[in-house]
C-alpha cells in the first residue's frame, strides 16, 4: 500500500540559486535541512503519465498527475512548519492547486481568477503557507476539477501533531474511483451533461492509493491508525470493516471525541477524511474483507485485511487515542448570525415540480425547513426554472467563474449557516479557508459537534454548521461531487 515517493526535500538557498535547473525538472534530494531554514520545501509537477490501475494482465492506463506518480507525492511536515510548494504546470491546460481543509491565507486557496491567475502551460507557481491544523488533508487542483481530478491530479497532504496518539503504524488510504473502458483506458467522457445531471462520474473501477488492491498485511494484535482520503469524483464510500470497531478520532484534519462509526459503516463523501484507529483482533493467519456499503444493491469487496500468521500482541494495547486539539476559534452560538442556505436542482422538472406539489420526495422525511426554503425564495426558483442551470445555490447556478460574493459574513464574528438540501440527491458540502462545527442535523443536535471542512448532506436533510469567520478573504463554498461543482453548485462567501 505505501509505494509512494517519498517528497523532494529542497534547501532553500540552494533552489534559490539553482531556479534554472530546477525549472528543467531535475529533482535533488537533499538532507532535512527544515530546522535551519524554517520552511520545507517542495516542488510538484502536474503533467501526464502512465499507472497501473487496473490489475494486470490489464495494461496501464494514460492518467494526469503529479511527478509521475498516483496519488502525487506525500507531502508530510509538523504541525507549526511553514512549508513552499512549487508547482510547475506541465500539463496542455491551466491549472492551479488547491490545499483542501487547510486554513491557507486567501492568496495561497489556488482558485482559478478568485485567488489567483491560473497556472499556464510551462508555468510555475509557487505556494507558501504555515501548517496552523496537524491533521489529514489533501491536494488537487481547482481548474476543471471534474476533469483534472478524474485523470488521477491528487495527492495526500499529512500534517503531523507535535504529540500523536501511539500506534504500530500510520497508513493512508486514498481512495479513489475511474471510469475504464474494457481495455483499461480511460473513458474520456468528463462532464458529461447525464453525469452532471444525476449523481456525478461514479467509476466502475475503485482503487486504493491508484491502484486495485487485493490485500492489505496485518498483524494480530496490531494498532493502526489509517487516514482515510475520499479523492473520488463523486462516489460516496461507506466502509465496513467486518469484525473490527474503528474508532473516530479525527473528521476531515480535525480531533474528535473518539467514537464508534454509525451503523458500522465509515461513510466518507468526495473529498472528505476520516482518521481512525483500528486495532487489529481477529485471528492470525485469517482474513476479514472491508466491503464498500454505501449504495444499496451494488456492496463489493474492497480490500481484504489478511493476517500473517504471527501475532505482534494477544491483545489490542491499551495506549489512550485523543488527539491534541487545534488551534480553531469557538463560535458564539448565541451571539452568531444567521443565513440560510438552500440547494436545489436536478433532475429539473420533476424536481420542482414535486416541491411546488408538497410532497416531501422519496425519502418521505418530514424537513419542514426544505419547503420553507424553498418557499421564501419564489424569485429564485422562478429563474431555475427558465435558466439552463442545472444546481442553484439559493436560486442561482454560478457559471464558469465567479468572483461575486453570494454572501458577506462579518469577519471574526460567529456566523451560524442553515443549510436545506432540497434536492432528492446527496451533496458534500465544502466551505474553503475555514474548518465548520456541524451543530445540527434536521433540527437535532449532532452527538460530536463535529469540526469538518465538507459536510455530507443526505437528500432533503437540512444541517446547520457554525463558524467564526476568521480568515478575511473571498472563499468557494461548493459541491465537491466534481460534476455538480461544474454545474451550477457554488458560490462565493466574502469574509470582511
Ligand atoms: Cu477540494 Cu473547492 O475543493
Ligand atoms: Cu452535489
Amino acid at each position: 500500500m505505501s509505494d509512494f515517493r517519498v517528497p523532494t526535500l529542497t534547501r532553500r538557498a540552494f533552489l534559490a540559486s539553482t531556479a534554472a535547473l530546477l525549472s528543467a525538472g531535475a529533482m535533488l534530494p537533499l538532507q532535512s535541512n527544515a530546522r535551519a531554514t524554517g520552511i520545507r520545501e517542495f516542488r510538484l509537477r502536474a503533467g501526464p503519465g502512465r499507472a497501473q490501475i487496473a490489475p494486470e494482465p490489464h495494461g496501464d492506463t494514460a492518467v494526469w498527475c503529479y511527478d509521475g506518480s498516483l496519488p502525487g507525492p506525500e507531502i508530510r511536515i509538523r504541525q507549526g512548519e511553514r512549508v513552499r510548494i512549487a508547482v510547475e504546470n506541465a500539463l496542455g491546460e491551466e491549472t492551479t492547486v488547491h490545499w483542501h481543509g487547510v486554513r491557507v491565507p486567501n492568496a495561497m486557496d489556488g482558485v482559478p481568477d478568485l485567488t489567483q491567475a491560473p497556472i499556464a502551460p510551462g508555468e510555475t507557481f509557487t505556494y507558501e503557507f504555515d501548517a496552523v491544523d496537524a491533521g489529514t488533508f489533501w491536494y488537487h487542483p481547482h481548474q476543471r476539477s471534474f476533469e483534472q481530478v478524474g485523470r488521477g491530479l491528487y495527492g495526500r497532504l499529512i500534517v503531523e501533531e507535535a504529540d500523536a496518539v501511539r500506534v504500530d503504524r500510520d497508513e493512508t488510504w486514498v481512495l479513489s474511483d475511474w471510469r475504464l473502458t474494457k481495455t483499461a483506458e480511460m473513458q474520456d467522457d468528463f462532464g458529461n451533461r447525464h453525469d452532471m445531471m444525476h449523481n456525478g462520474r461514479v467509476g466502475n473501477t475503485v482503487t486504493v492509493n491508484g491502484r486495485v488492491p487485493d490485500v492489505f498485511p496485518v498483524r494480530k494484535g496490531e494498532r493502526i491508525r489509517l487516514r482515510l482520503i475520499n479523492a473520488a469524483n463523486a462516489r460516496i464510500f461507506g466502509l465496513d470493516f467486518g469484525s473490527h470497531e474503528p474508532v473516530i478520532i479525527a473528521l476531515d484534519g480535525q480531533p474528535v471525541e473518539p467514537h464508534a462509526t454509525e451503523d458500522g459503516l465509515v461513510v466518507l463523501g468526495p473529498a472528505m477524511r476520516a482518521d481512525m484507529i483500528l486495532d487489529m483482533t481477529a485471528n492470525a493467519g485469517g482474513r476479514v474483507s472491508v466491503i464498500d456499503r454505501f449504495y444499496e444493491g451494488l456492496e463489493y469487496r474492497l480490500v481484504d485485511l489478511a493476517y500473517d500468521d504471527t501475532p505482534l500482541r494477544e491483545k489490542a494495547p491499551d495506549w489512550p487515542v485523543v488527539l491534541p486539539p487545534n488551534p480553531l476559534p469557538e463560535p458564539d452560538l448565541a451571539m452568531a448570525i444567521r443565513h440560510e442556505v438552500t440547494f436545489n436542482g436536478g433532475m429539473m422538472g420533476a424536481m420542482v415540480m414535486q416541491e411546488m406539489g408538497g410532497s416531501m420526495g422519496e425519502t418521505g422525511q418530514d424537513t419542514p425547513g426544505a419547503m420553507g426554503g424553498m418557499m421564501g425564495n419564489m424569485e429564485g426558483m422562478m429563474n431555475m426554472m427558465h435558466s439552463g442551470g442545472i444546481w442553484f445555490i439559493n436560486g442561482v447556478a454560478a457559471e464558469g467563474h465567479i468572483t461575486d460574493p453570494m454572501l458577506t459574513l462579518a469577519r471574526d464574528k460567529s456566523h451560524v449557516i442553515a443549510m436545506t438540501n432540497a434536492t432528492a440527491w446527496h451533496h458534500p458540502i465544502h466551505l474553503h479557508g475555514h474548518s465548520f462545527r456541524v451543530i445540527s442535523r434536521n433540527g437535532r443536535p449532532t452527538p460530536h459537534r463535529e469540526w469538518q471542512d465538507t459536510v455530507l448532506m443526505s437528500p432533503r436533510e437540512r444541517v446547520e454548521i457554525a463558524l467564526v469567520a476568521d480568515n478575511p478573504g473571498d472563499w468557494m463554498f461548493h459541491c465537491h461531487i466534481l460534476e455538480h461543482h461544474a454545474a451550477g453548485m457554488m458560490g462565493v462567501f466574502r469574509v470582511a
